[in-house]
């Protein structure tokens, strides 16, 4: 009876892919609005506002209900009600993908996806080592995503091949693409991860790998200075040693040797 009543509350209340509905792309960390167009300019009460939230079929939640912000909703901290009852969401992440719908006036308003784009490095699981960048469009359940709509980009703004010699990427899977960056050359740089439907760049997310492995001319430019650092100081230091040796001279020398009862120092007296 309830599985019923919350599949009725489902088809009602979110519809079944209405073509009203509305697509909305963001970055984890984003502040998102929400209007509810149901509600008029006039209207100064928000009392009877209702929103729910839909994460997949069998999810729904009613995260504001007559006006109050619904506490038990995992959401809770993140929500407000703003002018003409439109619903805030500040700091958005994965978890706040899905579908939003308000309920004003005895109408329904139309559903709001909103699509969260994340980007993330972590150590590559890969034999060959480097790094993997694992970039996610986060969508309400039971969307998919055309194949090849998650591209990627350098710094230069070329599209990245997947044969590139310097990165590759694995065919998207779900909403879902990893970058591994194999060789760095540079230092630092940026790759950018990008959701494109119809030749649309919907959402973009930018990441600047810093690299951690000093690349080969850093490598050389160190060998170098600290070459050149170790004959400077062995050049000064003998200077300094000999011009020593020459200020002192004979009458010190006599007595240190003459403390060492040592047959080596004596050959070496001799000698001198
Ligand atoms: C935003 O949310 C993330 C977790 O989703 C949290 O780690 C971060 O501290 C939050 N930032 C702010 C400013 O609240
Ligand atoms: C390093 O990055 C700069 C731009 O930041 C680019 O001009 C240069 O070609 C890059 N070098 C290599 C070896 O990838």
């Amino acid at each position: 009876m309830l599985l019923l009543q919350l599949t009725l509350l489902f088809v009602l209340v979110l519809g079944a892919g209405s073509s009203d509905d509305i697509y909305i792309y963001h970055r984890a960390g984003d502040e998102v609005i929400m209007s509810c167009n149901s509600v008029n300019s006039s209207e100064t009460s928000c009392s009877s506002i209702k929103w729910f939230y839909f994460r997949d079929i069998s999810t729904t939640d009613t995260i504001v209900s007559d006006g109050q912000i619904n506490e038990d909703s995992p959401q809770a901290d993140k929500l407000s009600l703003g002018r003409r009852c439109s619903l805030t969401i500040t700091n958005i992440s994965s978890e706040d993908a899905g579908a939003y719908r308000c309920y004003y006036g005895n109408t329904y308003d139309t559903n709001v996806f909103l699509n969260i784009l994340t980007l993330s490095a972590n150590q590559s699981t890969d034999p060959v080592g480097g790094v993997t960048l694992t970039c996610s469009l986060w969508v309400y359940t039971g969307i998919y995503c055309v194949e090849d709509s998650l591209r990627w980009l350098d710094e230069e703004r070329d599209e990245l091949k997947q044969d590139d010699d310097e990165v590759y990427y694995s065919r998207q899977k779900k909403c879902v693409s990893d970058l591994i960056i194999t060789h760095q050359m540079n230092h630092s740089r940026r790759y950018t991860c990008q959701f494109v439907i119809n030749n649309e760049v919907k959402i973009s997310a930018d990441y600047t790998l810093v690299s951690t492995a000093p690349n080969k001319i850093i490598i050389i430019i160190i060998i170098v200075a600290s070459v050149g650092l170790l004959t400077i100081l062995v050049i000064v230091g003998l200077t300094v040693f000999i011009k020593s040796r020459r200020k002192t001279g004979a009458a010190e020398d006599a007595p240190k040797r003459a403390r060492v009862p040592d047959g080596e120092e004596s050959t070496v007296s001799y000698r001198s």
